[in-house]
């Protein structure tokens, strides 16, 4: 009678002709006899989480492929010259980079460490930028002896420092000059990086004269400009004002100055939907409202009729949108209890794990790893084990009632998520599982507490 309820095998009621962004092929709940289960292609993430345990990353193969096979193409078709990067901050596993580097991707990073694991996975030097506001002499030197195609220069004080630590090495360092063109990314304010008030690179109206500057300098090479108004972007309007900016600085800089630049690097940025995950019957009344967000598509078919005016050859360096919907992290129940009217699910998975929701108030599907018939739906605080108020993971969700010992999945956490994992309160950092087709190998082992403890 339950099996009424369902429908048939692999039931999704997609959303994804509303939604160009959802690939709807990751993961899905699999009707089984009186229940169905969730999985991450072949694989039953129950199986997976009592195998490995809790809290756990999970990541999809295929997913990270076809998101960046999407990039590679839409941007081969705007010109051959043209490539997207991968921003590494958004999940650095190397398992992952080398995946990425393998399928010719370059590499946006920001620190010593993302470059030295960008070359050690095979990224080529002449597609891997350094960005970054606070850049050691240590990592400039590092970035010089890899031969990378560009340090993006945030300041002044900067574009000197690499010029003195370039002729100290006897050679010659490849700049981009981050431009901040006060644009409003419309995003939340942590992650906004385009307005003057953010500390991100040089005011647009003063970067005409460090682009004049840099020309002057015997140890730089000015290969062209950069610029990233923010992260999670909705919008296109904020993507095509910061085209057309960057196409009039650069117009001026050839016919005022005659300093011709050969490339432009666009940023990333790219929302992802992180509403509308999976879908089930059974699931049917859970809050999942939010404005379709902009495929990269739709991007690149507002920007390029722009950013071509200049002759430039153009890369995008998104992370988000390459490996967020990958990945799904499983938590237990821990504890299920009510103070007056509220309910709390307590579960093993904290602000530790997953620090987006206490950090930017970011929304994540949480969904059941198997969700049955007959079951009520309640309003519920998602709360991680952590002893500080600000350790959620969701706030007044409304999802079918769970108990003691059953798993979830936080959904779309394959960006931002282990990278920002942290041992507060003593708490091992949890493994990372990648899943290919039906089978999965680890890719970062569980933290153990001797690791943490001194
Ligand atoms: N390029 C630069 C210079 C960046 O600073 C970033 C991200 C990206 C590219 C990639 O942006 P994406 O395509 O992923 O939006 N922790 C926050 C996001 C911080 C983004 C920092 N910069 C979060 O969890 O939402």
């Amino acid at each position: 009678m339950v099996r009424s309820l369902f429908l048939p095998c692999f039931t999704n009621i997609s959303r994804s002709h509303l939604l160009p962004n959802v690939n709807d092929t990751t993961f899905l709940y699999r009707d089984q006899s009186d229940r169905a289960a969730l999985y991450c292609e072949d694989v039953s993430l129950d199986e997976l989480a009592s195998q490995y345990g809790t809290p756990l990353y999970v990541y999809s193969k295929a997913q990270i492929l076809s998101n960046f096979r999407t990039f590679s193409e839409t941007i081969k078709r705007t010109g051959s010259r043209n490539y997207v990067s991968y921003a590494i901050k958004a999940n650095s596993n190397f398992e992952i980079l080398k995946l990425l580097a393998a399928e010719g991707a370059g590499a946006s990073v920001v620190s010593g460490g993302e470059l030295r694991s960008a070359l050690k996975a095979g990224f080529d030097p002449a597609k891997i930028t350094f960005d970054g506001p606070g850049k050691t002499d240590e990592e400039i030197q590092l970035a010089l002896q890899s031969n990378i195609v560009a340090i993006d220069v945030e300041s002044l004080q900067e574009l000197h420092v690499i010029n003195d630590l370039a002729k100290a090495a006897g050679l010659k360092a490849g700049i981009c000059i981050r431009v901040n063109p006060h644009i409003d990314a419309k995003s939340h304010p942590y992650i906004s990086t385009g307005l003057l008030e953010n500390k991100f690179g040089i005011a647009i109206d003063d970067a005409a004269e460090v682009f004049r500057i840099a020309r002057s300098l015997e140890n730089i090479s000015i290969v062209g400009l950069h610029s990233h108004i923010g992260s999670q972007i909705t919008e296109l309007s904020p993507f095509i004002e910061a085209a057309e900016s960057i196409v009039e600085f650069v117009t001026k800089l050839r016919v005022d100055d005659s300093i011709t630049l050969q490339h432009i690097n666009f940023g990333g940025g790219q929302a992802i939907d992180y509403h509308h995950v999976v879908s089930h019957p059974l699931l049917d009344g859970a809050e999942t409202f939010a404005e379709p967000v902009p495929s990269f598509q739709q991007i690149a078919d507002s920007i390029f009729p722009i950013l071509s005016k200049t002759g430039c050859s153009i890369n995008f360096e998104p992370g988000r949108a390459i490996v967020a919907n990958s990945g799904a992290l499983l938590t237990k129940v821990l504890y299920t209890k009510s103070n007056g009217d509220k309910h709390f699910v307590i579960v093993d998975a904290g602000m530790s794990d997953l620090i987006r929701p206490s950090l930017y108030h970011a929304y994540h599907e949480i969904v059941p790893l198997t969700i049955t018939a007959n079951r009520g739906k309640r309003t519920a605080d998602i709360e991680g084990p952590i002893c500080e108020t600000g350790d959620f993971l969701a706030h007044d969700r409304l999802m079918p009632v769970v108990d003691r010992g059953e798993k979830l999945a936080v959904l779309s956490t394959g960006a931002y998520g282990y990278v920002l994992a942290s041992n507060y309160n003593m708490r091992p950092r949890a493994a990372e599982i990648l899943v290919s087709g039906s089978s999965h190998r680890i890719i970062r082992q569980r933290e153990r507490l001797e690791d943490i403890i001194g």
